[in-house]
Parts: C-alpha cells; sequence; structure tokens
C-alpha cells in the first residue's frame, strides 16, 4: 500500500517511575501519531527503600521504540519521516554506572526511596553558615529525595561504585542520562550528559550560574569528574546508535514535569500544571525570576529551549504519592485488578464515608517536607468498605493537590483561576470531579493528555540543526480541552479539607 505522506515527525521517550512510553507525534499538527507502553517493576528490598533495574528501563525503551515504529509501518506511516527523537524521565533517579563495560554499579536508587533519612539528618548538623546554604543554591530543602544523598550511600556502601570511582571508570547520571549515554553508543562513544531541568534536581547544581555547584560537591562528598555536562533542554547531544532509529537525533531532554509545563504550553509567567503520575505535581511558570517559597515549595529550572535562549525558571509542589497509591491498592492489599477499576468501586459509593487516606508512604513532601511521617488510613467504622478505602485513595490525590495549590497562592499573592491537568490519572472522571469540588475551581484538561511527550517532542523538534517545529504561540492553538466545574457548595468542600489536615497530622511523627 502507499505510504501516507506526513510532515516530519517526531518521537519522545516517557520513561516515568511506573511505566515508560515512545511516542509519535506529527511536527505540524501536535497530533499523537502511534505509542507503545511497558510496565517497569519496583523493587522494595527493605521498608522504605525503593530500586529499579537501569537495564530493565533500558530495555524498555528499546522494546517501546521498535514496537511503535511496528505500529507506525502498520498505519503505512514512513518511520524515515522521524527526525528526532526527545527524552523525558523521572527526576532525581539515581544511576552510577561502569563507562568501560557499560554495567550499571547498583540498582537505580528511585527518588521514592528513604534510605538516607540518616544521611539527611547527619548533614543538616553540618551545614555551613546558615541554613540556607542549599536551598539557596537549588532551590530545594535538604532531603531524601534529591540525588545527592543518594549518590552519598552508593558511594559509603557499595564497594563495586567506590572501586570505579577509584579507577576513573565511573559515571553517574539521573535517568535522562543513563539513557541518552546508552542510546549514543554507551561504552563506544556514548554522549554522557544531562539537561539543565535534571541537574536542578541533584542537589549539586546552581540554579543561578547553571552550573555544577564546586563548594555543594564538597559538602555531600562528590567527585566532580562522574557528573555529566550539563546541556540545555534543546539541542542535539548525539544520534541514536542502534535499533531501528538509528541515526535520528536526540535532540531534547527534560525532566518528566518541565517537560509536561512545556507540553501544557504553560510559557508566559503565572501559568501553572498539575501532572497526575506515580506522584503529582504543580509547576508554576515564574518567568527569568528565581523565586523562593516561603510555604513548602522548590525553586526549580522549568526549561532552557537552547543553547542561546534564555533559562526559565518554575515553582514546584511536589506530592509523593498520587498514582502511587493506586498501584498500592492492586499490588500489596489487591482490592483491585487493574488500575482503571478503582474507578468503578469509587463510583459505587459516591463517597468515602468519612474515612480518610494520608498515603504517606515516603514521608509527606511539599508543603510538609515531613520524613517522620507514614501513612494511615482513619475514621473505619464497621460500615467502611472497600469502596470507600478507593474513594478515600482518590480524595487523598485531591487534597494533596489543594495543599500545594494554596501553597502556591500564597507564593505567588495571585490565586490560580483555574487548574491545568494532565497525566494518566486524569482520564478518571471520578477524580478530575473531586479535584474541582476540592480546589473550588475548574480543573481543565487537555484532550490529548501525553503533554509530558508533547514537550519533549516539541524541544527535540524545535532544537538548532533540527528545526522541524516552532515554538510560536499560532501553532500551538486548537488544542480542546474538557472542564470539570465544582459542582459541591464551598462550604461542604472546606468541611471535608480541613478533616484531612487533621488525618495529615496525624500520620506525622509516626517514626522518630
Ligand atoms: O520527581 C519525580 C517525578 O519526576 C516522577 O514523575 O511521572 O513518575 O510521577 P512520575
Amino acid at each position: 500500500a502507499k505510504k501516507a505522506v506526513l510532515g516530519p515527525l517526531v518521537g519522545a521517550v516517557d520513561q516515568g517511575t511506573s511505566s515508560t512510553r515512545f511516542l509519535v507525534f506529527n511536527s505540524k499538527t501536535a497530533e499523537l501519531l502511534s505509542h507503545h507502553q511497558v510496565e517497569i517493576k519496583q523493587e522494595f528490598p527493605r521498608e522504605g527503600w525503593v530500586e529499579q533495574d537501569p537495564k530493565e528501563i533500558l530495555q524498555s525503551v528499546y522494546e517501546c521504540i521498535e514496537k511503535t515504529c511496528e505500529k507506525l509501518e502498520q498505519l503505512n506511516i514512513d518511520i524515515s519521516n522521524i527526525k528526532a527523537i526527545g527524552v523525558s524521565n523521572q527526576r532525581e533517579t539515581t544511576v552510577v554506572w561502569d563507562k568501560l563495560t557499560g554495567e550499571p554499579l547498583y540498582n537505580a536508587v528511585v527518588w521514592l526511596d528513604l534510605r538516607t533519612q540518616s544521611t539527611v539528618e547527619n548533614l543538616s548538623k553540618r551545614i555551613p553558615g546558615n541554613n540556607n546554604f542549599v536551598k539557596s543554591k537549588t532551590g530545594l530543602p535538604l532531603s531524601t529525595y534529591f540525588s545527592a544523598v543518594k549518590l552519598r550511600w552508593l558511594l559509603d556502601n557499595v564497594r563495586k561504585v567506590q572501586m570505579a570511582v577509584e579507577e576513573n571508570r565511573a559515571l553517574f547520571g539521573t535517568i535522562d542520562s543513563w539513557l541518552i549515554w546508552s542510546l549514543t553508543g554507551g561504552v563506544n562513544g556514548g554522549v554522557h550528559c544531562t539537561d539543565v531541568t535534571n541537574a536542578s534536581r541533584t542537589m549539586l547544581f546552581n540554579i543561578h550560574s547553571l552550573e555544577w555547584d564546586k563548594e555543594l560537591c564538597e559538602f555531600f562528598g562528590i567527585p566532580m569528574e562522574i557528573l555529566p555536562n550539563v546541556r540545555s533542554s534543546s539541542e542535539i547531544y548525539g544520534l541514536m546508535k542502534a535499533g531501528a532509529l538509528e541515526g535520528v537525533p536526540i535532540s531534547g531532554c527534560l525532566g518528566d514535569q518541565s517537560a509536561a509545563l512545556v507540553g501544557q504550553m504553560c510559557f508566559q509567567d503565572g501559568q501553572a500544571k498539575n501532572t497526575y503520575g506515580t506522584g503529582c505535581f504543580l509547576l508554576c511558570n515564574t518567568g527569568h525570576k528565581c523565586v523562593f517559597s516561603e510555604h513548602g515549595l522548590l525553586t526549580t529550572v522549568a526549561y532552557k529551549l537552547g543553547r542561546d535562549k534564555p533559562v526559565y525558571y518554575a515553582l514546584e509542589g511536589s506530592v509523593a504519592i498520587a498514582g502511587a497509591v493506586i498501584r498500592w491498592l492492586r499490588d500489596n492489599l489487591g482490592i483491585i485488578k487493574s488500575s482503571e477499576e478503582i474507578e468503578k468501586l469509587a463510583k459505587e459509593v459516591g463517597t468515602s464515608y468519612g474515612c480518610y487516606f494520608v498515603p504517606a508512604f515516603s514521608g509527606l513532601y511539599a508543603p510538609y517536607w515531613e520524613p517522620s511521617a507514614r501513612g494511615i488510613i482513619c475514621g473505619l467504622t464497621q460500615f467502611t468498605n472497600k469502596c470507600h478505602i478507593a474513594f478515600a485513595a482518590l480524595e487523598a490525590v485531591c487534597f494533596q493537590t489543594r495543599e500545594i495549590l494554596d501553597a502556591m497562592n500564597r507564593d505567588c499573592g495571585i490565586p490560580l483561576s483555574h487548574l491545568q491537568v494532565d497525566g494518566g490519572m486524569t482520564s478518571n472522571k471520578i477524580l478530575m470531579q473531586l479535584q474541582a469540588d476540592i480546589l473550588y475551581i475548574p480543573v481543565v484538561k487537555p484532550s490529548m493528555p501525553e503533554t509530558t511527550a508533547l514537550g519533549a517532542a516539541m524541544a527535540a523538534g524545535a532544537a538548532e540543526g533540527v528545526g522541524v517545529w516552532s515554538l510560536e504561540p499560532e501553532d500551538l492553538s486548537a488544542v480542546t480541552m474538557e472542564r470539570f466545574e465544582p459542582q459541591i457548595n464551598a462550604e461542604e468542600s472546606e468541611i471535608r479539607y480541613s478533616t484531612w489536615k487533621k488525618a495529615v497530622m496525624k500520620s506525622i511523627g509516626w517514626v522518630t
């Protein structure tokens, strides 16, 4: 059959905590043409530890690329039209590998992992000068969440890592670096780089100078020679060295939350989006200004779309557990068989019947930053059943978003008039309605929910030397939206929210 004639296409790897995807877009219309998804295993070797296999992650990327290309061929779309590839990834997750063998020297230590709690406590006693040393340079609180402490743990505890560092064979990277190095050739000339958005999540990166910070590396005891080169989010890093897309440039790289901000076209100061993935992350573009939060939010690099382009910053509210609570109900309690079933259960009751679920599995992130918190389900009676618990789990995602939205409104001074959302969980209509009810503002969802991948594809397609995607506003219109308006009264919304806060207080201080 005759192949369909399309404009240039751009592919995007979306490597999240729960799954990997590869998606291909038409660069002229932003239409999603095909994609493939593979779930990623998580290992919990000890209480509070979360690991993943870097090779499985890499393999899943190759598998998704191959399968997507097969699907495109079946649609009669010529894969030689794919002109660039972008990478977006779960941030902070830390990998150290051997540059001579290409082998990871330990599992990836996932962003949710809590093993560094005592490292963080010890380091916080040694902060030089004032307490603002880390935050003023990085925009981040000293927390188990970020890469520096995970890397410190690997250097202290894994003999293979220590030896490789001594023998100058070790490379460190977040998932983007691991993937780009491997995809561009690995031991045969792989490019060891990261972009400014991912670098800004390591706690080793100075977000003002946009360079690795010597003082921070000394403070955390990190040898600077193992760090990747920091590049912009949109430039050619290298070419694919194998597989169906061999020779195609990798020319976009953004941490997944930054990618979603770009994919949601939040290019103006004050524009924000909330992405519901494994966790939930609300980012508000603050333009060229680094705004420091007074209410528990992070300051992070939003994007820098080209070597000579200016950097944009964002305020971020990070919630550790959103979709992860649904996966926990599926894998640990077995009350649902698939994630989609949660909606059916919740719908059966339409209320949590006074049951509140605080899923503080990894402590609480924004706005509390409380490593001592642990998950609780409270308000139970003999009447409570699995449907109520399912409903409470969905409500928890919405309450946590309300907490970070309130913090954002206080920091920004101008309350958001509506919330732009995306991510896998937004296909759950009950969740979206609940979110509008609990925030008491409309929730707005683009009809094409894959905004993370779209953002990475845009960055890749717009890169110098690729130039198949224009970031001018006229190309980005025509996005249709679904809107959810609040349907309960404001008083009821407040009562539910204040009961949630009571439950949160009970979860804090659980471990000492
Ligand atoms: O900071 C962690 C974040 O990047 C993970 O994103 O999509 O896996 O929840 P996600």
